[in-house]
């Protein structure tokens, strides 16, 4: 029996999407190849891997079920004393909030390591197997830990990594912390440290699935902008309709139009979490001394959203 097998969980994106016509990457349906067929043309690996399909959906429809599916999946196939690390196959344009989610409920010990394409698999030169072939060889390099992301040869942590570009064949980037390492030639190069796990992570994972599992409907937590002649009337609306979190995407350091602000105020005094974030790609917003909202501790506002989503669940890191 192998005892450092790797687990590919499929979830669909358009690293199994198929196009009528191979010279196109964008006219194409994402989520039609199977997880098996997408691995099984690839030079290397047949041994020692299997796969598994969890969902197949474009991820711009990803949702709070195929979510706890996820993690009930990967949390089980990483407690098999035989699996060294899963892999998993996404879509690229919810990727980042998938990895984000999976580091905040499990902070695994083994390796989970998200990867994506660009181009449809039907494509002149699909990026997806190339791609599969660098996420299996992180997560089977000794001492690889936590939720990462592999695109285009760059491995990145899923505190870090945000979709950076609607086309280009490296879509992502990691701000200003910049990658965990490059994937050459089947080599890793770490230039930093690794996600960080908690001692205990199994029982920590373990009891937050549980949670998952009972909650009916999770809480509404929903975003809003900062912009020239923003007024309140959207938040108003929102907190009319009984949302128990907002994260304002503000502009530069988290500000907020004085408009927007009123309101927001309004409905943190009505018991709505808010949390201030910024529509800047890089950076993070600072506190102040005279804020009236918390800052996202340098999380973007989709990231955020998840970690206050988790919070109100009582699944906070
Ligand atoms: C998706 O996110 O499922 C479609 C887009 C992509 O994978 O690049």
């Amino acid at each position: 029996m192998h005892h450092n097998k790797i687990v590919i969980l499929g979830t669909g994106g358009t690293i199994a999407g198929t196009a009528s016509n191979a010279s196109s990457n964008i006219e194409y349906t994402a989520a039609e190849v199977g997880v098996s067929q997408l691995v099984v043309t690839i030079p290397g690996l047949q041994n020692g891997v299997e796969t598994e399909q969890v969902a197949q959906i474009d991820s711009k429809d990803m949702s709070f079920e195929v979510w706890t599916a996820l993690a009930m999946r990967v949390h089980h196939h990483l407690a098999r004393q035989d699996v060294q690390g899963v892999v998993i196959t996404h879509g690229t344009d919810t990727l980042e909030e998938t990895a984000f989610f999976l580091q905040a409920v499990l902070s695994p010990v083994k390796p989970v390591v998200l990867t994506c394409a660009m181009r449809p698999a039907s494509a002149l030169a699909p990026d997806g197997p190339q791609n599969i072939l660098d996420a299996v060889c992180v997560a089977r390099h000794v001492g690889a830990q936590g939720v990462m992301v592999v695109c285009a040869g760059n491995l990145h942590s899923a505190h870090d990594v945000q979709k950076i570009h609607t086309y280009q064949l490296n879509a992502f980037g990691s701000g200003d912390a910049g990658p965990i390492g490059f994937i050459e030639e089947q080599k890793l190069k770490i230039v930093r440290n690794w996600p960080v796990a908690p001692d205990k992570y199994n029982v920590i994972a373990t009891e937050k699935i549980a949670v998952l599992n009972q909650v009916t409907a999770w809480p509404k937590v929903e975003i809003v902008m900062n912009y020239a002649g923003v007024d309140g009337a959207l938040v108003d609306t929102l907190v009319a309709q009984g949302v128990q979190g907002l994260v304002v995407a503000g502009t530069g350091n988290g500000t907020v139009h004085q408009s927007l602000h009123a309101a927001l105020r309004h409905a943190q005094a009505k018991g709505v979490q808010i949390v201030r974030s910024t529509r800047c790609t890089q950076g993070r917003v600072l506190a102040r001394s005279d804020d009236s909202f918390p800052a996202s501790d340098g999380l973007s506002p989709v990231k955020a959203r998840i970690r206050l989503m988790l919070g109100l669940m009582g699944l906070a890191a």
